[in-house]
């Protein structure tokens, strides 16, 4: 977004290890230990490795008191179990041998077929030899950027991005530089400046990497008017387009986009999930990319894991067959809008006036941009105290930028819990705002919480 306000307690980039002697070698209660023994033998790259700000406070944000507007967890309460359960029980006796054995590392022939037809859905016509199935589509940046990225080549990203995925640039030592978008998605002319600066600065762009549609975390959706334009500008700089597409179906009133890959096949990989539209616990997803790609993110996908997951892929293929997949994704999208709805009314029926927000057409997450002078990261440990989360905006930058924001995401609580979270927010906005009136800026620092002890909960705050 176009507020570039770095916050006074934003981290430095890499966190600096911790150096000390070995105390035994076992470690503390929960697994781990304030002194790692072993910081001497690590690879360089695991410097860029460190906990998300979701991870670090979803111990205590998903305390049942607490409302967490802060991970982005699919809500599947609504699936089918019972037809999931007798499709998974046919599976095992009827294909048993064969979802329980090795497979193909490029992904099960039949289940790419019908990620053919699910693509479809967004105007791409495709060959399932293009097609590589991953363990979720976190697993397709990781391939793409293993196979494109050297450390210190540059990849483009919107700001703010999704985090997963500056995860993955960070972990393979990239230099990310973000460019603007506004209510329609990433901004045409911000994108033509950086491509120029960073090539006149002789610096190779491996790729831009975009989440056109309902964005993870700004909630905007490329404007159809734009796409032509940014892929032309990608086109004639000969830089890639990596498309991150998990929430394309989950558009609230609208048919879904045409993808960018459905317009360039050569410039574009794409990447699909079936997170979102069916259920994350599969940790199936794909990429499709042009023939000679395809070829090395095989490669690749063979040496990370042999093969994706023969199980879930067949259980997903089942699932795609014997079920109504489209009908329950509409059911979907109208939980998501009734808890849209539910946010964005509360945010307009409390919140401060010089706060303000973006009302998402589909996918999980509100962008907020707080009064002015107030840093979301600071306030967060009031948040939790007043049993509400969320996420700092600066999780979504790689340069420590949005501390003036935050996203809330609406996917997972009730419509009433939503409205509860929202004015527990409201309150410590009011109450920061009050402090600020009376004593100034400085507030915040202090207020530390060891917010990760002990964590061993599920890893969807990652999302
Ligand atoms: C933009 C984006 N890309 C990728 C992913 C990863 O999804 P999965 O690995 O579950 O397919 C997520 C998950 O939240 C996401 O929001």
């Amino acid at each position: 977004m176009s507020e570039h306000d770095r916050g006074p307690s934003d981290p430095p980039p890499g966190r600096p290890a911790v150096r000390g002697r070995a105390h035994g070698n076992s470690p503390g209660p929960g697994g781990s230990t304030r002194l790692d023994s072993y910081v001497d033998r690590y690879a360089a790259r695991t410097q860029g490795m460190t906990a998300s700000e979701i991870r670090a406070l979803f111990s205590v944000a998903s305390r049942p008191e607490v409302v967490s507007l802060a991970g982005g967890m699919p809500n599947i309460s609504g699936l089918p179990l019972d037809v999931v359960g007798d499709a998974i029980a046919d599976l095992v006796s009827t294909r048993g041998t064969v979802a329980m054995q090795y497979g193909s590392g490029q992904g099960d022939p039949h289940l790419r077929d019908q990620i053919c037809d699910v693509m479809r859905l967004e105007g791409i016509e495709a060959h399932p030899d293009d097609v590589v199935v991953t363990v979720g589509s976190q697993q397709a940046v990781d391939l793409v950027t293993r196979i494109f990225c050297d450390p210190g080549d540059v990849v483009i990203c919107e700001a703010p991005s999704y985090v997963g995925a500056l995860g993955v640039f960070k972990a393979y030592e990239c230099d990310v530089v973000h460019v603007e978008m506004d209510e329609h998605g990433l901004v045409p002319s911000a994108l033509r400046e950086a491509i120029a600066t960073v090539q006149a600065a002789g610096r190779r762009i491996k790729f831009v990497y975009t989440i056109p549609n309902y964005h993870n975390p700004a909630g905007v959706t490329l404007s159809s008017e734009r796409r032509p334009e940014i892929l032309k500008i990608c086109r004639d700089a000969d830089v890639l387009v990596l498309e991150d597409n998990p929430y394309g179906l989950l558009g609230f009133d609208e048919e879904p986009y045409r993808a960018l890959r459905a317009d360039e096949a050569d410039g574009v990989i794409y990447l699909g999930s079936f997170s979102k539209t069916f259920a994350p616990g599969f940790r199936v997803g794909w990429a499709l990319a042009p023939h000679a790609v395809r070829e090395k993110l095989v490669l690749a996908q063979e040496s990370a894991t042999l093969c994706p997951p023969s199980f879930s892929q067949l259980a997903v293929s089942a699932y795609l067959e014997k079920h109504d997949w489209l009908g329950q994704v509409k059911q979907f999208r109208e939980m998501y809008r009734e808890r849209r709805d539910a946010m964005v009314g509360a945010l307009s029926d409390m919140m401060p006036a010089a706060a303000h927000w973006n009302v998402p057409t589909g996918g999980f997450y509100v962008w907020l941009t707080l009064p002015p002078g107030l840093d979301a990261k600071a306030m967060l440990p009031r948040a939790v105290t007043a049993r509400v989360a969320f996420v700092p905006g600066t999780a979504f930058f790689a340069d420590g930028f949005g501390s003036q924001s935050m996203r809330l995401s609406y996917c997972y609580p009730t419509p009433e819990r939503i409205r509860e979270g929202v004015r527990r927010l409201v309150g410590v906005i009011e109450e920061e705002l009050e402090l600020r009136a009376t004593f100034g800026t400085g507030l915040g620092e202090a207020a530390t919480l060891e917010l990760n002890r002990g964590y061993d909960g599920p890893t969807s705050d990652l999302t």
